[in-house]
């Protein structure tokens, strides 16, 4: 009973130390090393090469090394019969609080603002205003949409949520699918992007959902670049419609040198750090989840492969 680790991008060495610590009974390969694929049961994986997946023949099940599964189900030839889990972890959680939580406080305090009077050496003080009369809506009431929402509501900040399935959160104004969406984004004076990719929300930050907003609203996306249609991002910042963004993902990663995004004055962009995988804290979760999945139980966070999430 083996375990595959493939993400190109993420240190193996970390991983395989962590991984020896949670399931010490189980021995790990690191992709390209596949070995007999036959004996692999178990796949760690962070945008596999399209086809790999398929081609284990006794795989029980693929992990993923992020929350989001777009890149593991974007793959063609991935089996419909192999259950996908995705991550649900404290410390991404947590990461992703801190991000959402430095953004707001950015836009809330005018941050963007004193850092230019600062280069200008300006002594310039930005109208005050107060948390309680600056409501911000998240998109996704899930692990980590929850838990922003939550820190922002001990901040003083109105929040609102967004999400597929109706929900009622305490303290928290939700809204739910194309019916609730109008009186979500109306309200939303800085709009929070914390949904997954999937085909119902690909290209979901558009003109048509900008227009809806409040008049010089401020956008942080930290879902996956595909939910953002760039060129209607700078046409609305253009009008004044927008007042800023911040971006953590983007369609193209790393974001190209040429891009507009780069030297935007209203634009903060981020390298894709809003939440990050930690080894030592994510080994748990997985080992947990295979656990389960030896013991024949479906962990919690299966994808629904229907769903896209
Ligand atoms: P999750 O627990 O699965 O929550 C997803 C939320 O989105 C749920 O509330 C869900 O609604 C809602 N949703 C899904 N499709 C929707 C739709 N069509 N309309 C309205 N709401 C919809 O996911 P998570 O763990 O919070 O992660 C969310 C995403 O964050 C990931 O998929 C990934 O793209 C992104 N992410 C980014 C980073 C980064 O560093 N930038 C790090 C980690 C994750 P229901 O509650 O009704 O199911
Ligand atoms: C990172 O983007 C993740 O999905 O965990």
């Amino acid at each position: 009973m083996t375990l595959l680790f493939v993400a190109p991008t993420m240190a193996a060495a970390d991983w395989v130390a962590a991984l020896a610590q949670e399931l010490p009974e189980m021995p790990v390969r690191v992709w390209p090393d596949l070995g007999d694929p036959g004996d692999i049961r178990y796949a760690l994986a962070w945008a596999p090469p399209h086809g790999l997946i398929a081609s284990l023949p006794h795989l029980k099940a693929v992990l993923s090394l992020g929350a989001g599964v777009d890149s593991l189900l974007s793959d063609p030839t991935l089996p419909a019969t192999v259950p996908v889990v995705r991550l649900v972890d404290p410390a991404l959680t947590d990461g992703m609080t801190e991000y959402v939580v430095w953004q707001v406080l950015a836009w809330h305090r005018d941050a963007t603002a004193y850092r230019a009077h600062q280069r200008d050496r300006q002594w310039r003080k930005m109208p005050e205003r107060m948390a309680g009369d600056r409501t911000v809506g998240i998109m996704g009431l899930g692990e980590l949409g929850l838990a922003a929402a939550r820190a922002l509501t001990a901040l003083g900040f109105p929040v609102t949520g967004w999400s597929r399935s109706p929900r009622s959160i305490d303290g928290i104004g939700c809204y739910a699918g194309a019916d609730g969406m109008d009186a979500f984004l109306a309200s939303a004076q800085c709009l929070v992007c914390l949904l997954p990719l999937t085909g119902e929300t690909e290209g979901i930050l558009n003109a048509g959902l900008f227009v809806r907003l409040p008049d010089g609203a401020h956008l942080i996306n930290a879902g996956r670049g595909r939910h953002l249609v760039d060129q209607d991002l700078l046409h609305a910042l253009s009008t004044g419609h927008l007042s800023g963004a911040a971006l953590d993902v983007f369609e193209t990663e790393p974001l190209p040198p040429d891009h507009p995004f780069w030297a935007h004055p209203q634009i903060t962009v981020t390298p894709h750090v809003a939440a990050v995988t930690h080894a030592r804290s994510a080994s748990v979760s997985i080992a947990a989840a295979i656990r389960e999945l030896e013991q024949g139980r479906r962990p919690r966070q299966t994808v629904d492969r229907g769903r896209g999430y």
